[in-house]
């Protein structure tokens, strides 16, 4: 396989539970409604909002970019938007990884306009080198270098999301 192991799973789940500790302590006695960015995200967002105290609701939003490629498109589209009203809420954005930061960017905008009382972002993966647009991340699980990397929900070409640990993905046969 033209993969190998770069985050095991031991490693991100201690990592979840710092997070999940952050986050109860900066919304204590709130609540929240978590917005999950699918559909990479959805393996991160369940382990780590099992990891909460506050009253949870949760929401999914999907946007492409990418297709089948490893590199962003740069057109960000909406898939599924929203579903629950977010109006005056406490609103944590999901995602499973900031590239660019086009995406993030455009996903801020959108739910800005719905007037949330906050609005905060969680990522599971950050790659600073890659960034075009200047973003602010809340939460960050591990910033890594610029390797395109797969599983735990994370894919290529809609494989290896199943994947427990993050594995760098090569395009060709590591020799
Ligand atoms: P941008 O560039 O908009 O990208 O910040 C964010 C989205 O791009 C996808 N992405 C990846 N997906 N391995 C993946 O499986 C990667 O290394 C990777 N880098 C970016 C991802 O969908 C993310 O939401
Ligand atoms: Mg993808």
């Amino acid at each position: 396989m033209p993969i190998k192991e770069f985050l095991s799973e031991e490693k991100i789940q201690k990592r979840i539970k710092e997070i999940a500790d952050q986050i109860n302590k900066d919304f204590e006695g709130k609540e929240l409604i978590v917005i999950v960015v699918l559909k990479g995200a959805f393996i991160f967002a369940a382990d780590l909002i099992r990891q909460l105290n506050m009253p949870v609701h949760v929401d999914f939003l999907e946007v492409s970019s990418y297709g089948d490629s490893l590199e962003t498109s740069g057109v960000i589209k909406v898939k599924r938007d929203v579903s629950l009203n977010i109006n005056g809420e406490n609103v944590l954005v999901i995602e499973d990884i900031i590239d660019t930061g086009l995406t993030i960017k455009k996903i801020k905008e959108l739910l800005e306009i719905k007037d949330p009382s906050a609005l905060k972002f969680a990522a599971f993966l950050n790659k600073p080198e890659s960034r075009r647009v200047e973003i602010d991340v809340d939460y960050v699980g591990f910033d890594i270098p610029n390797y395109f990397v797969v599983g735990y929900g994370l894919d290529y070409a809609q494989n290896y999301r199943q994947l427990p640990y993050v594995a760098i993905y090569y395009e060709e046969e590591e020799k």
